[in-house]
Parts: structure tokens; C-alpha cells; sequence
């Protein structure tokens, strides 16, 4: 059997991904191409990606009932960084006899030289470059030529069509609204909506979601077993919090509600071990030294990465509004902003002029959450502590959203502070 092996990050598939497949698929007259989501793509270890078990979803949709083709969750189920030379070794176990032929882009075909112990990576599987129309195809030859004897990949190349699509671009589009029909598969697309990927829905929190939504007596006893009693009763106040601002901006009450009860879960983890997660996570830049990082704030892009998976039923905007109810982001929605300022106001916080943020966010959700980050920044500033550099810029951006409208008169206790 011939197996293609086409790894990537998937984030979100598209149509350009099954167009060079199926290329690749007929011009070396493959059996199957095995699309392989990587939970962390070593190439890209900066970047943050959307959970890998819902890639893994979107890449079942985009190639269910397409002949040749199959979803391959293997990497996704694998501990640790994902190297392709494992991915292949295991393939080799599953298919026996089978031979590999791993499917790259041309830009990564010449930098096969530099992957993870690559005398084993290239006598695990042939390669494949597949070549956009305008590359040139020299470059490969040249770089061949210059891999020490004993030590070049075999390697074939496939033209495949320029369709110029990008993942990024298609997040993008998703964010502002804009349409990605005709540039991916219709079920990745309803899955997208469906789960809210990539700020789908605007944040009104409506859509269904895969699997089973846990009952909120289920995650107030996980909060319970995970948090000091003083937090979990602060993450059921917000959560309490959360889900009247929702209701009374016309939002659904009942996921604030369960944003609200997981926003602290990794609160209490010590700062070295979150900073580790962090980093295992993809929550921030590989290449971001530990002096700039703040590790107040990884609490929430924390679990906003590493609970999903344990519980699907829960929508992406719920994990979302967690990612950003620290640091805040540029692009929240109204559904954020309730977690945001719920955390601030709930009802056991007392500082001066919290009744004036109560009113000010049962009254105009941006303003109010303008206010809380002024209030925040000026809290850090004054007590001489880190920011992260996200929240500055979220500030900015909301800076934008309240408007033209000056920012209310609320007194301030620079004292007391955010929780
Ligand atoms: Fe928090
Ligand atoms: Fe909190």
C-alpha cells in the first residue's frame, strides 16, 4: 500500500489542503493521504492554535466521505512534541509494508536538513514536495545536491495548483464576519459556526456544540476539588455575576455562567509550574523569554487550551471569554466582557467605586469594561508591577470600541485591586 502522509496544523483546513492532496494523491498514485493535525507543529512553536482535538474535528469534516482521504488522530493523541520521525514510526507499526510518502509545502522541502534527527526521518518515508506554480524548482535541486551523501531525503515533486488560500486569512475572515463559503468544505464551516471558532457568532453564544454539556452541579464540584475554598466561592459569585450581565445585555446567561465557574481553575497553580504550562500549552510564543512573561495572567489562556478536551460540550466562546479575561484582547466581544467585568464587580468585592462599575456595566457593557481595564492598569502601575503587554493593547482596542463617549467619573481606591 502507498500512504501519504500530509501533517500540518489544520487551523482551520481548507480547500487548498484537499486540492494538493488529491494532486499529490494522483500523480504517485497513492492508496491514502492521512491528514495528521499536530497538536504543536515544532516549526511553529510561537504560534497559538486553536485546541487540537477540535482541529482534529475539522479535518474529520473536511475530508468525511472523500474517497482517498481519512483524518488521522495520532499525533493529537500523543504526549509530547510531535516529530514527524514518531508519527511515521508509528504509521509503520499500524501499516505494515506500507510504504510512507510525506507530503511537505516546497518551503519546508529544503529545510528537511533541519527537523528532528533527520537519518531516521528520511529512511522512514519518501518525500514529497509539492510545488506551487512561480516557486522555483531549482532551489530544491540546489539544496539536494548540498545534503551530505548518505543523508538526502528521498525526494519527489509534485506541481500542484497556486489556490491562493491561508488559514490565518480564513481566521481572519471568520473574526470580522465575513464569509469563507466556497473556501473551505461546507462541514468545516458549520462546524466553525457551530462551535465558534475563530470569534464565529460574534460572541451571542447561541450555537449548538459537540458532545455532551456538562451540568453546572458537575463543574462547581470540579471547581471545588481544583481551588481554595475562598476562589471556587469567588468563581460561583462570578459565575453568578457573569450570567446577570449576560442576561441583562441580551447574551446567554447560561454560558457565562459556566465561563464564570472555570475562569480561576489554574489561578492557584504556582507561578514556575505555569509558566511551564503555558509554554506545553501554546499559550504564549516559544521564543518569549521568562523575564517578559507575567504569570498572573496565564491562568486563563491556560485553560483555555488545556480544559477543552476534558470537557467538548463546553462552546468555544465559553473557553475564549477565559482566554481573555485576564489580559483582556483586542478583539472581544460583548460575551467576553461580561466574564471580564463580572470578575471585578462580583458581589464580595467591596472597593471604592465598584457600585459605580455595577451600574456602569448593567448600563453599557464597553464603557464598563474600559473602566476596568483603566482601573487595572492604574492598580499595576501604582503598585510597580508587571503588565503584559496584551493588556495594554487590548485597552486600546476597547479604547475604540466605548466610543467617542468620555470615560465616566468612577472614584478609585488605588489600593485595592482586581481579583
Ligand atoms: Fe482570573
Ligand atoms: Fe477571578
Amino acid at each position: 500500500m502507498r500512504l501519504g502522509v500530509f501533517g500540518g496544523s489544520f487551523d482551520p483546513p481548507h480547500l487548498g489542503h484537499l486540492v494538493v492532496a488529491e494532486e499529490a494523491r494522483q500523480a504517485l498514485g497513492l492508496d491514502r493521504v492521512l491528514f495528521v493535525p499536530a497538536p504543536r507543529p515544532p516549526h511553529k512553536a510561537g504560534a497559538v492554535l486553536t485546541p487540537a482535538l477540535e482541529r482534529l474535528a475539522m479535518v474529520r469534516a473536511a475530508v468525511a466521505g472523500r474517497p482517498g482521504f481519512e483524518a488521522c488522530g495520532l499525533e493529537v493523541d500523543r504526549p509530547g512534541p510531535s516529530y514527524t520521525v514518531d508519527t511515521l514510526d508509528a504509521l509503520r507499526t499500524l501499516h505494515p509494508g506500507a510504504e510512507l510518502f510525506c507530503l511537505v509545502g516546497s518551503d519546508t522541502a529544503v529545510q528537511l536538513d533541519t527537523w528532528h534527527e533527520p537519518e531516521r526521518l528520511f529512511s522512514a518515508a519518501a518525500f514529497v514536495a509539492l510545488l506551487r506554480p512561480g516557486w522555483p524548482a531549482a532551489r530544491i535541486e540546489t539544496w539536494l545536491r548540498a545534503q551530505p551523501a548518505g543523508r538526502r531525503p528521498r525526494l519527489e515533486v509534485v506541481e500542484v495548483p497556486g489556490l491562493d488560500i491561508s488559514s490565518s486569512d480564513l481566521r481572519q475572515r471568520v473574526a470580522e464576519g465575513r464569509s469563507i463559503r466556497y473556501l473551505v468544505p461546507d462541514p468545516v464551516r458549520d462546524l466553525i459556526a457551530q462551535r465558534g471558532l475563530y470569534g464565529a457568532g460574534g460572541g451571542r453564544a447561541d450555537a449548538p456544540c459537540a458532545g455532551t454539556a456538562p451540568t453546572a452541579a458537575e463543574l462547581q464540584a470540579a471547581v471545588r476539588g481544583q481551588l481554595s475554598a475562598a476562589r471556587a466561592a469567588h468563581s460561583e459569585r462570578v459565575a453568578e455575576t457573569a450570567a446577570a450581565l449576560a442576561a441583562r445585555h441580551g447574551l446567554d446567561a447560561g454560558q457565562a455562567r459556566v465561563a464564570g465557574l472555570l475562569h480561576d481553575y489554574f489561578r492557584e497553580v504556582p507561578a514556575a509550574d505555569i509558566v511551564a504550562m503555558a509554554r506545553s500549552c501554546g499559550a504564549v510564543p516559544a521564543d518569549t523569554p521568562d523575564d517578559a512573561l507575567v504569570p498572573a495572567v496565564l491562568h486563563g489562556p491556560v485553560a483555555a487550551r488545556v480544559l477543552p478536551p476534558r470537557w467538548p460540550g463546553v462552546p468555544g466562546n465559553v473557553w475564549r471569554a477565559i482566554d481573555r479575561h485576564t489580559t483582556g484582547d483586542p478583539a472581544m466581544t460583548p460575551f467576553d466582557c461580561c466574564l471580564f467585568v463580572g470578575d471585578l464587580v462580583e458581589p464580595a468585592h467591596r472597593w471604592l467605586g465598584v457600585e459605580e462599575l455595577r451600574r456602569l456595566a448593567e448600563a453599557d457593557l464597553w464603557a464598563a469594561t474600559l473602566e476596568a481595564m483603566n482601573r487595572g492598569l492604574r492598580h499595576l502601575l501604582e503598585g510597580g508591577r508587571p503588565i503584559d503587554a496584551r493588556t495594554v493593547v487590548a485597552r486600546n482596542a476597547v479604547l475604540g470600541r466605548a466610543g467617542a463617549r468620555r470615560p465616566p467619573a468612577v472614584a478609585v481606591d488605588p489600593r485595592v485591586g482586581p481579583a
